[in-house]
């Protein structure tokens, strides 16, 4: 695979505007998904599944074409087992709040998820009277298959877990813990915001029941999510949200329900991040996820590689780098991580992300401030690293304690 011409398919790196390493936070887009953006808005500026103008006819067929690509692209069950969010935290609290847990309900989850997997779970202990317990990590952040057996029980409703945590890179073996977790009866829920865009998801071969993804860490437009659900689970969830699209008929005494999808898509779409997202799946398989994979490993063993003796430099996570998908979080001793993301993007133009990444109970369990990530995807390169390394050695050596 010619990475080198595909890091040319992004005008952010054609136009060397610095080096970007916070993908884990939102990826860039190559020409292809900017083109079917524009596609949309040029061509096709029009509401689909409703008006039968020829207009309309071409949204609805594009909309429908890409729920097909998803379908294939991650092998599920049928396209109607995709529904169309704004982000990862829409398709994850869609599922939360649609379950219809009730007092004394237990919710698994484990140490490691992002606040959006932690949020709508405390909001319904604290609402509903929900229980919630989670697995443990050791301090490195690897996920512990016999802390997460002995948090499930009888009780246990539904389990939620993230496949990649956005602070470490560690991921969680997603189809014993879902074995796990349906030998318990319980229905599972992986939010593979960090994961899908890395690697392949099978959605047959992992079994899980929902799936959530943000299609803006995965080249696609900002603002578009994806909740895979398989049907039969997707049809027991009650909707979040109410109004025209997701319904069929509707008197002035009774509602009736559109069928999954439509279900949990009520309202007008953002048809262009629906364009948008068809274009970023096509070229994710172009590229082949197996390539990207190994791409990103690559990259990352050459990051701890040329940073592993920078003085005071700690990893958050596991030291060694094939442990971690992705990302490196880090903290230079005498350093807060703010001011270090400040400096790298002063010194050379690198852009990391700082802080606790919307991950609040990691940090504050390990009584951390937070952290500096680098992350890196299949656009980057060494030069990249290189220039990261050189920028970071330079403000340990000066700065650093
Ligand atoms: N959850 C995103 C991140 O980790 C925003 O940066």
């Amino acid at each position: 695979m010619d990475f080198d011409s595909i890091r040319n398919d992004f005008p952010t790196m054609r136009t060397d505007k610095g080096v970007y390493l916070d993908s884990s936070c939102q990826s860039l887009r190559p020409d292809s998904v900017i083109r079917a953006v524009m596609e949309y808005y040029e061509s096709y500026p029009v509401c689909g599944g409703r008006s039968v103008h020829h207009l309309a006819n071409e949204v609805s067929i594009r909309v429908d074409e890409t729920r097909e690509k998803l379908a294939s692209f991650f092998n599920a069950a049928s396209p109607n087992e995709f529904v169309f969010t704004k982000n990862s935290t829409e398709a994850l609290n869609t599922v939360a709040w649609g379950l219809g847990l009730r007092k004394g309900d237990c919710v698994v989850t484990t140490d490691s998820e992002h606040n959006s997997n932690y949020v709508p779970w405390l909001t319904m202990r604290d609402s509903l009277g929900i229980r919630l317990r989670r697995s443990r990590s050791g301090m490195d952040g690897v996920f512990d298959i016999e802390s997460f057996k002995s948090a499930m029980g009888k009780d246990v409703k539904f389990v939620s877990v993230t496949q990649c945590s956005n602070v470490t890179g560690c991921t969680v073996p997603i189809r014993d813990v879902i074995e796990i977790a349906h030998d318990h009866g319980a229905l599972v829920m992986v939010d593979g915001s960090q994961a899908a865009p890395h690697m392949k998801v099978d959605m047959r071969d992992n079994g899980a029941d929902f799936y959530a993804m943000s299609v803006h860490k995965m080249l696609g437009p900002s603002g578009m999510g994806l909740l895979y659900g398989r049907q039969e689970a997707l049809e027991s969830l009650r909707p979040r949200l109410y109004g025209g699209g997701m319904v069929g008929l509707v008197t002035y005494q009774d509602v009736d329900y559109a069928p999954v999808p439509d279900r949990f898509e009520a309202g007008l779409q953002n048809y262009s991040g629906i364009f948008g997202t068809k274009a970023a799946i096509e070229y994710l398989e172009k590229v082949g996820m197996d390539n990207i994979a190994a791409h990103d490993a690559e990259l990352l063993k050459y990051m701890h590689e040329q940073t592993q003796d920078i003085g005071g430099l700690h990893i958050v996570g596991p030291e060694d780098p094939s442990k971690r998908s992705s990302l490196m979080s880090f903290n230079i001793d005498g350093l807060g991580a703010h001011d270090v993301a400040m400096m790298l993007d002063a010194v050379d133009g690198i852009m990391v992300r700082s802080g606790m990444h919307c991950a609040h109970p990691f940090f504050v369990s390990r009584e951390t401030e937070g952290s500096v990530r680098a992350s890196v995807y299949l656009y980057n390169n060494r030069q990249d690293i290189d220039r990261f390394a050189t920028a970071l050695r330079k403000i340990s050596e000066q700065f650093g304690s």
